[in-house]
């Protein structure tokens, strides 16, 4: 009996994309029907066009045991909490200023209009606008969140509109989340660095109170995280991405919503290190796997 998922034509066609090589490939089995087609307001992968559970390789998480791959159960954390101080930090992210001095608004719009005019470090001199993020606004299946917008982005005000996310938009396609899912996007900091070099620590830190603001007000039900930083931001942790990647950690928001969290490869990253796609892959089935258990809960409570 095949251990591998049903893959549509069209998914294998996306894992090709973003760079799952044929033999790899060869061993999911191709599928008239897209196993996570999701429901057109929720893109949650219907229970029923799904391979069968004992038929999929992927690592499903249940709330006691990780997956196979995971290294140690995740902690919850509050998100944002190395940023905030409350737990360790690199002595150079200690040092970091305190984040923007006033208040941050707690309406979805006034928040925008905030970040729009936020001088709290230098990187507004470098912007052409900040870039707040984009997508489903109110409890989205996902909230993904990037590291910092790029050329591109800071020039349409939208996040991941490079090559960057054209790799992101076939990652998420490969798990059935399409242009119209429920999904926001966003980044750890909101104004672009100048030569696409790596955030700074004050410069996280002055941003983080804004995404913390976001998740709160967002009330996403779950989160994917793109890359070393963000993960790093939201998990108050310093381990490497390998360390914190295979696994469902929990962060509690703000408001003390509890949210699922997934890291994975930045796709920035993955394009110059496509050695890292299959990690990436398993990463978004862990991902898709948590969708789907959630979705059966339901209907077993329902
Ligand atoms: N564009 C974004 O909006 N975020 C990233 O992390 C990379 C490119």
């Amino acid at each position: 009996m095949s251990t591998a998922p049903a893959l549509s034509t069209l998914q294998v066609a996306w894992l090709q994309e973003i760079g799952l090589d044929k033999h790899m490939l060869a061993r999911y089995a191709a599928d008239s029907e897209p196993f996570a087609s999701g429901s057109a307001a929720g893109g949650v992968p219907d229970k029923t066009a799904r391979a069968p559970a004992g038929m999929v390789s992927l690592p499903m998480r249940t709330e006691a045991a990780a997956p196979a791959k995971a290294k140690s159960a995740a902690p919850m954390v509050r998100a944002g909490d190395a940023l905030a101080g409350r737990v360790p930090v690199r002595a150079s992210e200690a040092s970091a200023p305190a984040a923007a001095a006033e208040p941050v608004p707690a309406d979805w719009e006034a928040l925008k209009a905030h970040i729009a005019e936020c001088r709290a470090c230098e990187l507004h001199a470098g912007r052409s606008q900040t870039v707040f993020g984009s997508g489903a606004a109110s409890s989205p299946e996902w909230m993904i969140v990037g590291e910092a917008p790029g050329d591109f982005d800071d020039r349409a005000g939208l996040p991941f509109q490079g090559k960057a996310g054209a790799l992101l938009g076939a990652m998420l396609a490969s798990i059935g989340l399409r242009p119209d899912s429920p999904v926001f996007f966003t980044n750890l900091i909101k104004c672009r660095p100048l030569g696409n070099r790596t955030p700074r620590p004050e410069e996280i830190a002055a941003c983080r109170p804004y995404l913390e603001r976001q998740i709160a007000l967002l009330k996403p039900r779950r989160i994917l995280t793109l890359g070393r930083l963000a993960a790093q931001a939201l998990l108050g942790s310093e381990a490497d991405l390998d360390a914190v990647r295979g696994q469902v950690h929990r962060v509690r928001s703000e408001t003390g919503q509890e949210i699922p969290l997934v890291a994975t490869h930045h796709p920035a990253s993955l394009l110059m290190r496509p050695q890292h796609k299959a990690d990436a892959w398993r990463d978004l089935n862990l991902a898709r796997s948590i969708v789907i258990e959630a979705s059966e809960a339901a209907q077993t409570a329902g």
